[in-house]
């Protein structure tokens, strides 16, 4: 039988652009979701890029005895998990749910790694670990702040839990990915980021407002310590995020790895404020937005963005594409979503 990825989470935004990557450089990938966030004709898209279905099973990942049957019945090489709740704003009114949902599943997964000896997981960890750093850019090794969301302390709960179980099991191997904010979308426009009602994220809500889908985008406070006074963030297209994973994989399955527990920063080294976005946006595209800036969003931070020098040299990976190129992305897969879901 030959040896599978498992891809929690797999038909989500990220998920399903690592997909596409691992299917493209020869991997067979096996998707668990709960489908709570995204749909299942993600599997149709990604087997129309690729030319291969990959094996799919709807689960929730705090049922211990379900993902127990995709080991028992799978071969799994590796992990890759990405399944988990992330709306910040909904961690604050349900924290219970957050840390159920993402600690418990990453729990399940570590005791079925050991019992069906898979060493290799990599991590879907987050910028937001870092909570206001003190000093920009951030490395490696900028020592947390306290989190700004139950969401954030799930990820770096999700770290402590990964770290002290390399300090207990030396045949376990960990990635984490600290993601920064990945939008866009592939270039065939056929998968990208599809929020269920009224998206969280930035890119989403410019994109569906400027396809009359809501009336105008809300800009988050416009009197922040920065040039220009709205919020600043290290976006990255969610292609090279998907790549960067394909990179940590072969670093784990060839034992490259320099200590059983590795973690790395995702992103450009860029940082882009929220108007630079909306100006990259109406540049790519040609469309006018209409936006207001209103208050600041609670729980939100001032800035951020990566040094990604040690990612770089250690992965061999760089971000390829700059923020034109996710606007005009996010845009043509945009004007897909209608004719994709015309239920939506
Ligand atoms: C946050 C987390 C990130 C997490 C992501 C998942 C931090 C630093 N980042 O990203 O780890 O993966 O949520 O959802 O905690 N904005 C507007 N109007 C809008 C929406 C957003 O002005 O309608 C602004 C926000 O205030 C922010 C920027 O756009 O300054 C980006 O926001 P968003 O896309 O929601 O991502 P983060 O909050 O940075």
């Amino acid at each position: 039988m030959r040896k599978k990825i498992l891809l929690t989470g797999g038909t989500g935004f990220i998920g399903s652009h690592t997909a596409v990557e691992l299917i493209n450089s020869g991997f067979e990938v096996v998707i668990v979701d709960d489908l709570s966030n995204s749909r299942i004709e993600v599997l149709d898209n990604i087997e129309q890029i690729t030319g291969k279905r990959p094996h799919f099973v709807k689960l929730d990942l705090r049922d211990f005895g379900a993902i127990q049957n995709v080991f028992q019945n799978h071969q799994i090489e590796s992990v890759i998990h990405f399944a988990a709740k992330k709306a910040v704003g909904e961690s604050v009114e349900k924290p219970g749910l957050y840390y159920d949902v993402n600690i418990n599943s990453l729990l399940n997964l570590l005791k079925l790694m050991v019992d069906f000896d898979v060493s290799g997981i990599i991590f879907s960890s987050s910028c937001t670990v870092y909570g206001q750093p003190e000093v920009l850019p951030v490395t490696e090794s900028t020592p947390f702040q306290p989190a700004e969301s139950p969401y954030g302390n799930t990820k770096q709960i999700c770290e402590e839990i990964l770290r002290d179980s390399c300090n207990a099991n030396d045949h376990l191997k960990v990635i984490s990915l600290r993601y920064f904010n990945p939008v866009g979308a592939h270039e065939s426009s056929l998968i990208g980021e599809l929020p269920i009602g009224v998206p969280d994220n930035l890119v989403p809500f410019i994109t569906q407002t400027a396809a009359g889908l809501r009336p105008e985008l809300k800009v988050f406070g416009g009197d922040y310590d920065t040039p220009d006074g709205t919020a600043i963030r290290d976006y990255i297209h969610v292609v090279d995020l998907a790549k960067a994973h394909v990179v940590a994989l072969d670093r784990s399955i060839n034992d490259l790895q320099k200590s059983n527990y590795e973690f790395f920063n995702v992103g450009t080294g860029h940082g882009s404020s929220v108007l630079d976005v909306i100006k990259s946006f109406e540049k790519s595209t040609g469309e006018k937005l209409n936006y207001n800036i209103t208050g600041r969003r609670s729980g939100d931070i001032e800035k951020i963005f990566a040094d990604t020098s040690f990612a770089n040299r250690e992965l061999g990976w760089k971000a390829e594409k700059g923020l034109d190129d996710m606007m005009a992305s996010a845009w043509e897969w945009q004007l897909q979503v209608p004719k994709l879901f015309p239920d939506i």
